[in-house]
């Protein structure tokens, strides 16, 4: 009796909810991403990763409830039952190809605080396949999503080549006008610039460097490169404000480059302070609007040649 009730309990019902009809997203995997999902499997990234959104993590950022028509044909099933790392079952197309470079050779250089092994000793191929698997995440919602980081990456990496001035054009052109003309709300207080360090230090720094000039660890991996932040002065010229700006783009992200979104990792106030540590340590300049009682912060960050100065040094 026990044994038959075991046997129905975790053989049986799995088994009879088991779906052979694949759903609306499926698709069937390509060679390389069959290759890369051997390798998913030797590695055991099963143990640290889940391929399975429950409705219960609906609102934590899961843009789609698992489906058993979702892993038709696949066995064995990776669906995992850990979650040291995300769950990774709608990866695909979150990040470019170039991240997932980056983030294999050493995922402290795109995720400071990250407790994923490297996997640098794989062969460029290995790589490779490994990331066409990891695309493929989500079938054809992926596909869709992966499909939008190409178009939008060819433009970015058009105006990175174009040079710099060029490219903060062509980023700042895709921040909406209303984010364009807010200063940042808060004052560049001690404590808020100090709050501001901590997140750059635990989010920012293996891509754009310790000093802001775009130079961090990842850097080499990504095309395109994260800017030098010094470039923003050019913005400042006019007294134009850039808080708003850079909240925009620390929200959403740079879809086709390497620069992740950050709304679902860091709350409002924490973009505001980031924004200001950037403002305040690499631009030089902060754009909080000091009413006539505020006494202002005195700006104590190094002393910032003006773009006229480049250009003559050029
Ligand atoms: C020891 C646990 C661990 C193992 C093993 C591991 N990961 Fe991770 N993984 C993490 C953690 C933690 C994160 C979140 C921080 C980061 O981005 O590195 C992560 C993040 C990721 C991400 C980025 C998710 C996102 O969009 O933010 C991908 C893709 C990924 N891992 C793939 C893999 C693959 C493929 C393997 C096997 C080759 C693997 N991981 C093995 C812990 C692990
Ligand atoms: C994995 C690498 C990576 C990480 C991590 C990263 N960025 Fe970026 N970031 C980039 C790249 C690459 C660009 C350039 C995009 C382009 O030129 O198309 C960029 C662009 C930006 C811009 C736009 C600059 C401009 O010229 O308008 C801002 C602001 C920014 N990042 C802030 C941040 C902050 C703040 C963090 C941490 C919370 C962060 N980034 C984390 C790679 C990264």
């Amino acid at each position: 009796m026990l044994f038959w009730t075991a046997f129905i309990g975790v053989v049986k019902i799995p088994q009879w909810t088991m779906s052979h009809v694949p759903s609306e997203s499926w698709r069937a995997l390509t060679d390389e991403e069959l290759r890369g999902r051997e390798i998913y499997i030797k590695n055991g990234c099963i143990y640290c990763h889940s391929q399975y959104v429950r409705p219960q993590d609906w609102g934590l950022g899961a843009q789609r409830i698992a489906q058993a028509g979702d892993y038709a044909g696949q066995l064995p099933p990776l669906l995992g039952s850990q979650r040291t790392g995300p769950d990774l079952s709608q990866e695909g197309g979150e990040h470019p190809d170039d991240w997932h470079v980056a983030h294999f050779e050493n995922p402290r250089y795109t995720s400071p605080m990250s407790v994923m092994p490297e996997f640098s000793f794989h062969s460029d191929a290995e790589i490779s396949d490994l990331i066409g698997y990891v695309q493929s995440l989500g079938a054809k919602d992926a596909d869709f999503r992966v499909q939008r980081q190409e178009t939008w990456g060819e433009q970015a990496r058009a105006a990175y080549a174009a040079g710099p001035d060029e490219s903060i054009e062509w980023l700042h052109a895709n921040v909406p006008e209303v984010w364009r003309v807010m200063p940042n709300p808060y004052p560049p207080s001690e404590p808020a610039l100090a709050r501001g360090e901590r997140i750059y230090q635990m989010y920012c720094v293996g891509c754009h460097g310790a000093s802001g000039d775009g130079r961090g660890p990842a850097a080499e991996f990504l095309d395109p490169q994260p800017q030098n932040f010094a470039s923003l002065r050019r913005n400042l010229v006019d007294d134009k404000y850039i808080g708003g700006i850079l909240y925009y783009q620390i929200m959403n992200g740079v879809t086709g480059s390497a620069m992740p979104y950050f709304k679902t990792h860091l709350e409002s106030a924490k973009i505001w302070d980031v924004s200001n540590y950037i403002a305040y340590n690499f631009i030089g300049k902060v754009d909080y609007q000091y009413s006539e009682d505020e006494i202002p912060v005195a700006y104590e960050g190094p002393e910032m040649p003006s773009p006229d100065d480049e250009e003559e040094a050029e």
